[in-house]
């Protein structure tokens, strides 16, 4: 029996490097084993993982030394940063810069970097159709993923750039959810017109990352994007109100009144959300269903993500 490959897995205890991990432990026959990278390696996640066969190492991004050790022998990594615990694109773009290295450093053959779009190269600064925010970025937490890609070119790591989607899971955990409307019917709230939303269910990123190691060589120095649907606000209100039973209007609000909203982030994600709208043509263009069911065959699409967490939408 030839050696498995070891694939060490930044994000593990969360959504897209969870999925990969769950995709690596399902397939024991598929060649790989999974190393969970975490902070806490005695967390219940951890140690779940851990009862299924995957080898348990603590590493912090923030930690350069920590990933160095995470990585020594693995064949492959996974890695993501993580916005939304700082709000920092600075400290996304140091996270990177220390990944890669780190891959560098441990001679490791496969890197997936889960990254997006740096919106100037679409919208400069001195574009005003959307505000500048933290100084110099249009979508933080997008433009500092896409303005990391070269930290992975520039240490020589082989690497596959997987440019990922909004999750459905927002729906669940991100407030994103049917409201209750001031006239008292429910209603999806999105800045998007009637241009479509790409979307994936956030289990599939990592098992598209696991189709990606599996091929291998085809995917280094490629950039790839992927979704499970792109749909238009109306079409995602449709399937709320089929899956659950009640009525779901798709409230389209001006980027303006999205960005005005109450909650952290409201700029960020309206301008996200405007760009995804104003470059429909560009960013759904991108993101072909079909290339990633090609690489993780159970796919979901919309109706059949809802259908199986219809029990977990909050609704008011
Ligand atoms: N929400 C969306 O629609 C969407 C779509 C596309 C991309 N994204 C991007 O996805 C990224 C987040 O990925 P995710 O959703 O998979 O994250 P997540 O589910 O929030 O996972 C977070 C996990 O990462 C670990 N973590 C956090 N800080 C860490 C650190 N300093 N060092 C090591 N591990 C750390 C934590 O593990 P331990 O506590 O075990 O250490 C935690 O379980 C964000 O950058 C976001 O912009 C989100």
């Amino acid at each position: 029996m030839p050696e498995k490959k070891v694939i060490a897995v930044v994000g593990a205890t969360g959504a897209q490097g969870g999925g990969l991990v769950r995709a690596i432990l399902n397939d024991p026959d598929g060649g790989f084993t999974a190393r969970v990278l975490t902070r806490d390696v005695n967390g219940a996640k951890a140690k779940e993982f851990s009862r299924l066969g995957a080898e348990v190492v603590a590493a912090d991004i923030d930690d350069p030394e920590s990933l160095k050790k995470a990585f020594a022998g693995a064949y492959g990594v996974y890695c993501v940063t993580f916005f939304w615990a700082h709000f920092s694109p600075e400290r996304e773009m140091a996270e990177a810069k220390s990944m890669a290295e780190a891959a560098k450093a441990a001679g490791v053959q496969h890197v997936i970097w889960s990254t997006l779009e740096d919106t100037r190269n679409w919208v400069p600064l001195s574009d005003n159709r959307m505000p500048t925010l933290q100084g110099k970025y249009k979508v933080p937490h997008l433009d500092a993923k896409g303005a990391s890609d070269h930290f992975f070119t520039d240490a020589g790591c082989p690497t596959t750039f997987l440019r990922t989607s909004f999750y459905w899971d927002n729906f669940i955990h991100f407030g994103m959810g049917p409201q209750k409307m001031p006239d008292g019917t429910l209603a999806i709230t999105l800045p998007m017109d009637d241009k479509k939303l790409p979307g994936i269910a956030a289990e599939d990123i990592g098992k598209c990352a696991y189709g990606i190691f599996k091929k291998g060589a085809e995917f280094i120095g490629k950039t790839v994007a992927i979704s499970g649907e792109n749909l238009t606000g109306a079409q995602l209100a449709a399937i709320f109100t089929e899956v659950l039973g009640k009525d779901i209007h798709y409230n389209s609000v001006p980027p303006d009144v999205y960005r005005s909203f109450d909650f952290p982030g409201a700029d960020d994600l309206g301008n996200m959300f405007q760009f995804k709208r104003d470059f429909e043509d560009y960013y759904s263009g991108a993101r072909n269903p079909s290339f990633a069911r090609s690489l993780n065959p159970s796919l979901q699409d919309f109706k059949t993500w809802l259908t199986q967490n219809k029990n977990a939408i909050p609704l008011e």
